[in-house]
């Protein structure tokens, strides 16, 4: 990860600034003000009152347009007849695709694979693009460690340094090397900054977070993603602290501008700067407008606030000149560098939905599914050994609800969903009975069970794919329970008494309490929502064409009352152990009072994950030899060089993720009892050995200390190589003052 202060967006270079400065010369401004002003597209058509706004130079951007034609039309109203010609940036949530949809982000993540985000996102803008959209709001980077919460579906889940690594890879992809070709889109690394800590996984709510949790867990994505060069960065709805992000002139100037040098656009969320009021420290829209100016939100998403006010407050002198022109600088400067002034075509119209880009979304999802169990080595499925397949639950044939939560513009009927799938695969001499048992995935209606049943118990092996409806997760959707909606469960409980193996492929915008489940069926595969190619990526898992290589971005809890659980967890000073771990069932009635001997941990739940961070299951099995450390005492501009063999022991091909795990032992902050500092994809044929070797910039061993300042602090840290974050950490080293 890129830890080092972020420059400029460098995708802004200096002969767009000084393009940009030139034009702003000659600006009144009310048309600086226009510039500052999103307004929201009109779905396909240019109402009057648009087309003279913008005529006047008093709109800046327009999003959720998406019809070619209208955006053309929009273009050369801007264009060709307004006073200036200052084309309109056309902003879109391009989360996960565009036509053709690739997993959700959480499940991307799962991939722990920058060339899979950055080709999604590639393949997203070229889609994008070809309808004249040049701005994309993604990635979304915030941690997120509660999957009560909708927008958990939209991270890459719980680990600052798996989020910037693949946050970065997205901003490659959506931007590309030059934002000026025709196919890039400008990105946006948002909700800058805490959104995902909101108070109890309700969306929205309030976040309180320390300046060492702001700095360590929840600043790096962003500051990573700014030294990436990222175009834009959008301001989250949360009252932080009691500061909203679209009035918190820390976050916005102290952070973003001093201390990152970031030259890029601030945009705000959706009339979150009209949110003051709501929030409470606004007096009125006139006083929100001039909070946000202050604090330095450069465009207003919608609320129009700035284009109302905003010369009121500069004329009363409650806003500088000089503020307003930064803003419109940095604004204009992303207009050249996207090369709008000197592009006729505002479109690449470049086909979409296209055999490629649909290969590539079954890639990402191959590798976005997690294995999570799988006894008796029931999966893979032998074609050869199999005459009869019941296929049954309601996510097993909806081209729609795989596509996941965000998909504005995802095309239904291009999904290939797992029962279509499954049914080319039965042509290889097998037999699958389909049924969705429910009619959807919230349904109470057992009255499908019976015939359930019988198809379970006249198979071989009974697949049923269950999990949440796409609404369910996403923005402002956010459940107080995690478990299978509706009868899923029940059917589970029905299919199982038949004693016919069951394989279960869960299809969720977040991890689910899924542990009653377990002891019900033989094999769990974790599908996320996988996307247009999801049916066809998990048939080809789950007849072994490929084996699972799916990472878990995020801890499974067993409860949610277990909830926030994550592996870079505190030692606390009574840390649980086996030992002192004492369930409800086990403590003696009438036990005395005492709180001696005690530890950190539930009654009621066991107190570790039910799958923990960085866990999934391969086809294969994989050996670890010892870490051999190039030092065993290292200065901090030093580099650790860790060695290690992997060994596929077979039986089949399979590509294992290795991650590194470090914790730094005695420091004058309690830190993490492991972060992790390293990992990578491994393929390996069976009984295939490789060396691999990890570089660990000591450096990046750094944290903010009382004083604010980030360093690297002398002293023993703990190393530990493996295939999830319970990793032993074995090896030792020192970091010894230069
Ligand atoms: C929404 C979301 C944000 C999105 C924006 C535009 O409310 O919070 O992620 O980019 O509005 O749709």
């Amino acid at each position: 990860m890129t830890q080092g202060p972020a420059r400029a967006a460098q995708y802004i270079r200096e002969e767009h600034l000084q393009r940009a400065t030139h034009l702003l010369a000659d600006m009144t401004l009310e048309e600086k003000l226009g510039q500052m002003h999103q307004v929201n597209g009109a779905d396909g058509h240019v109402p009057d009152d648009l087309a003279e706004a913008i005529r006047c130079g008093h709109v800046g951007s327009v999003i959720n347009e998406v019809d070619r034609q209208t955006v053309q039309q929009l273009q050369h109203i801007a264009r060709s007849e307004s006073r200036l010609g200052i084309p309109l940036l056309i902003g879109r949530d391009v989360i996960h695709g565009f036509h053709s949809v690739f997993p959700i982000p959480l499940g991307l993540a799962a991939s722990w694979c920058e060339q899979t985000l950055q080709q999604a996102a590639r393949i997203s803008a070229q889609e994008a693009s070809s309808v004249g959209i040049n701005w994309t709001f993604s990635p979304m980077i915030d941690i997120a460690r509660d999957p009560r919460w909708g927008r958990i579906a939209e991270s890459f889940g719980e680990d600052p340094l798996l989020t910037s690594v693949l946050g970065q890879a997205m901003v490659r992809g959506y931007q590309h090397a030059d934002l000026a070709e025709p196919t890039a889109i400008a990105a946006c690394a948002k909700h800058y900054a805490g959104y995902g800590a909101s108070e109890s996984g309700r969306d929205y709510n309030t976040t309180n977070l320390s300046q060492h949790d702001m700095r360590d867990i929840h600043l790096p994505p962003f500051r990573a993603a700014c030294a990436e060069g990222v175009a834009s960065v959008m301001t989250s709805f949360s009252d932080i602290n009691g500061l909203p992000a679209s009035a918190n002139d820390w976050l916005l100037r102290d952070v973003l501008r001093e201390q990152w040098h970031y030259g890029g656009m601030v945009v705000s969320d959706w009339e979150s700067i009209a949110h003051l009021t709501i929030h409470g420290i606004a007096e009125d829209r006139a006083d929100a407008a001039r909070q946000a100016l202050l604090a330095g939100v450069d465009m207003e998403m919608v609320s129009g606030t700035y284009i109302q006010h905003a010369a009121g407050l500069v004329a009363e002198k409650a806003v500088p000149p000089d503020l307003i022109d930064q803003s419109v600088l940095r604004i204009l400067a992303l207009k050249f560098a996207l090369g709008l002034f000197d592009q006729d075509n505002t479109s690449a119209e470049l086909p979409t939905l296209t055999k490629d880009n649909l290969h590539a979304a079954k890639q990402a999802a191959l590798r976005s599914c997690v294995l999570l169990k799988n006894d008796q080595a029931t999966l893979p499925l032998n074609k050869e050994q199999l005459n009869r397949v019941a296929l049954l639950g309601p996510l097993s044939d909806d081209g729609y609800e795989q596509l996941g939560t965000w998909i504005f513009d995802g095309r239904e009927e291009a999904s290939v969903t797992l029962r279509q799938a499954m049914e080319k695969q039965a042509e290889a001499g097998f037999v699958v009975d389909t049924l969705p048992v429910l009619p959807t995935a919230r349904s109470v209606d057992s009255g499908a069970f019976p015939e359930a049943v019988a198809l379970a118990s006249a198979a071989d092996v009974a697949i049923l794919c269950l999990g949440e409806e796409a609404i369910l997760s996403g923005e402002a959707h956010c459940r107080a329970e995690l478990n299978l909606p509706g009868a899923q469960e029940a059917l589970v409980a029905a299919v199982a008494e038949t004693g016919t193996p069951i394989v279960l492929v869960i299809m969720a915008g977040r991890p689910l309490t899924i542990e009653h489940l377990l002891p019900k069926v033989d094999a769990v595969l974790y599908a996320w929502h996988p996307g247009s190619m999801g049916g066809e990526a998990i048939a080809e898992l789950l007849m072994g064409e490929v084996s699972p290589s799916g990472k878990l971005p995020v801890t499974f809890v067993r409860k949610v009352g277990q909830i926030p659980m994550y592996y870079a967890q505190k030692p606390t000073g009574k840390p649980v152990t086996t030992e002192t771990y004492v369930s409800q069932e086990d403590y003696p009635v009438r036990a005395p009072q005492t709180s001696l001997g005690m530890a950190s941990f539930h009654l009621d739940a066991h107190f570790t994950p039910l799958f923990p961070f960085g866990f999934g299951l391969s086809y294969s099995k994989f050996e670890y030899g010892p870490p051999v450390l190039s030092a065993d005492e290292l200065a901090v501009t030093d580099i650790l060089k860790i060695r290690f063999d992997l060994r596929n022991v077979g039986p089949g091909d399979a590509t294992e993720v290795v991650q590194l795990y470090v914790r730094d032992v005695v420091a004058s902050l309690t830190r993490p009892i492991k972060q992790l500092k390293g990992f990578k994809r491994v393929a390996l044929r069976a009984g295939e050995t490789a060396e691999v070797e990890f570089e660990l910039p000591i450096r990046e061993l750094a944290f903010y200390q009382r004083d604010g300042a980030e360093r690297v602090e002398p002293g023993e840290f703990r190393l530990g190589i493996g295939g999830d974050s319970t990793a032993f950490l074995d090896a030792v080293f020192r970091v010894v003052t230069s």
